[in-house]
């Protein structure tokens, strides 16, 4: 099989020090340009700060953040937000598939805001993308890192029950913020109560994820979130606790059944980055834990850890808490499954 090429923007930040780890030995992808911006000229393995690489792709140079520079099929994007702006329609318009983990165009009507077990159907938006904007390239885009591991699991909890209000309380890690991220002495010992611009992304981009597909848009899922967020001192995974309310009165045994049970079209498909189980249920009483469930599942950190879960207030609500990795199930890695699906389609 011929391998697609791909290029990483930004591929010396932490999600795309994740991407190249990811992508050094991948069966449909062969990783070909790695971009910077201050790091332009230098061997990628030089800037790289200890994720696995193959010697082949530590021995790229990281080359100028410009379509110009960039000769591949494929595009992965971690730019920073501002960058992403500007940059990825530009890319696009160019004729670049690309993908991306940035915000600015998630909430865009005819961009596909993907996690590949919940909505593989957006990617029809594409054909309405390319028509509508004159591009022979396209964008596609990955959630929020908190918001992804959050939307996996409100999916069977939709489907089997009827979300009504979801409320979520976040712990997140400081590798969220990127690289060097919150200065040290702010989050040793400390939790901040407040991620800039975290709480609109979180309640709103779950809805469109789990949304219906229209001719022209996704219409919003009804189900509505409200999150407060944290940053507190681990380096990987975001932790979350959640409270339900839904339709249907249910055990909290018959949820975790749904929980478990959950599979999408990525494992029936068995993609190289497909979890076995996208869900895990744990019933120790103090888990999940960002130190010892990051890296849970038969993909590392592709899976949602999900634990203590049980009853609410009433017969019709419940509250678990769960444990998401932000560059792999929040980033890189859902992208690279994202691609992997659309490769699978005919779609790349
Ligand atoms: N961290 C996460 O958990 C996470 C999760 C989901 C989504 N995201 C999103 O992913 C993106 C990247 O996040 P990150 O955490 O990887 O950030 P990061 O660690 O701060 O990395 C920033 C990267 O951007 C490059 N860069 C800076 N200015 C640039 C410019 N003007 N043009 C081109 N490249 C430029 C840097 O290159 P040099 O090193 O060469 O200067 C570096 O590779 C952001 O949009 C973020 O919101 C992050």
């Amino acid at each position: 099989m011929r391998k697609i090429s791909v290029a990483v923007l930004a591929a010396t930040g932490m999600v795309g020090q994740r991407y190249a780890s990811m992508l050094s030995e991948h069966p449909y992808f062969e990783l070909t340009v790695v971009t910077g911006q201050s790091s332009v000229g230098k061997r990628f393995g030089e800037v790289a700060t200890g994720l696995p690489l193959s010697d082949r792709v530590a021995n790229l140079r990281v080359a100028p953040t410009d379509p110009k520079a960039v000769d591949a099929d494929l595009v992965f994007s971690p730019l920073p937000t501002d960058v992403a702006k500007t940059l990825e329609p530009k890319f696009a318009r160019e004729g670049f598939n690309l993908i991306t983990d940035a915000s600015p165009h998630r909430m865009e009507a005819d961009v596909p805001l993907m996690i590949p077990e919940v909505n593989p159907d957006h990617l029809g938006l594409i054909e309405r993308q390319r028509k509508r904007r004159g591009w022979k390239g396209f964008i596609v885009a990955t959630p929020n890192c908190t918001a992804a591991g959050l939307a996996l699991l409100l999916k069977p909890l939709d489907d089997g029950f009827g979300l009504k209000r979801v409320i979520v309380s976040t712990m997140q890690a400081v590798s969220g913020a990127g690289y060097p991220g919150v200065p040290s002495l702010d989050i040793i010992d400390n939790v901040i109560p407040y991620i800039k611009d975290e709480e609109d992304k979180v309640e709103s981009e779950p809805r469109k994820i789990l949304g219906s597909l229209g001719k022209t848009r996704v219409e919003d899922a009804k189900f509505r979130v409200s999150a407060m967020v944290h940053r507190v001192g681990t380096t990987d995974g975001h932790l979350e606790s959640m409270y339900v309310e839904t339709e249907a009165k249910f055990e909290p045994e018959e949820v975790k059944k749904a929980l478990a049970d959950f599979r999408g079209l990525p494992q029936k498909l068995k993609l190289p980055t497909a979890p076995a189980r996208p869900i895990i249920v744990s019933e120790a009483a103090d888990r999940p834990q960002p130190k010892l469930d990051r890296n849970a599942g038969s993909v590392p950190g592709m899976s949602v850890v999900v634990g203590r879960l049980r009853r609410g207030l009433d017969e019709r609500s419940g509250r678990l808490t769960f444990l998401s990795h932000n560059t792999i199930r929040g980033a890189a890695g859902s992208t690279i499954l994202t691609a992997e699906l659309m490769f699978r389609e005919g779609l790349l």
